[in-house]
């Protein structure tokens, strides 16, 4: 095989993989979007209500913040972006996002990013066996809840 047809295969290898991957997300409907992002709502809750109990403690259990940070980690940023699709009508499922997220996507975009990055922040103090300043970080992430909520949720 020349290096040419070695080249032009290998490009299309890329643009085939590409168009699989788009079309994977395509097959996505609006409806599992929704139903995805408020299922990761549900677990944002649980977490809420399980770290509740460690801010009051004298000192968190590292383990739990830590599971709780890789879940923050996991579960934000692009990951959660991902089910935002640009608004057109859902097609049966209630939704309480407000068409101001892709209004001001920018915005949105940044306050999940900043959830992506203090649990990024609590895991680097929890290796460094920083509980205190661990504690705090994630304290900042459930402090999102309210600050997105107030502008992009409906009641
Ligand atoms: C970046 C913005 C953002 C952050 C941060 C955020 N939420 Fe949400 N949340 C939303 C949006 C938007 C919805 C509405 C989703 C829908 O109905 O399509 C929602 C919905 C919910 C719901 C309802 C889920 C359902 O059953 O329909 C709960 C519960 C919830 N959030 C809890 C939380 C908690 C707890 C936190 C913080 C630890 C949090 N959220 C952080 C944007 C956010």
């Amino acid at each position: 095989m020349t290096l040419t047809k070695t080249l032009s295969s290998l490009t299309l290898l890329c643009v085939t993989s590409f168009t699989l991957n788009a079309a994977d997300m395509k097959e996505m409907t609006i409806t599992e979007s929704i139903e995805a992002r408020q299922e990761i709502m549900k677990k944002y809750k649980s977490w809420d209500k399980k770290l509740d109990s460690q801010f009051k403690a004298e000192q968190a259990d590292s383990a739990i913040l830590k599971e709780a940070a890789k879940f923050f980690q996991a579960n934000s940023s692009d990951a959660f972006l991902a089910f935002f699709p640009e608004k057109v009508t859902p097609d049966g499922v209630k939704t309480a996002a407000k068409s101001g997220i892709w209004r001001s996507w920018e915005e949105f975009s940044a306050i999940t990013n900043d959830v992506n990055l203090q649990a990024s922040e609590a895991l680097q103090f929890l290796e460094n066996g920083d509980i205190k300043s661990a504690t705090s970080s994630i304290s900042e992430i459930t402090n999102s809840c309210r600050s997105c909520h107030k502008k992009f949720k409906a009641r």
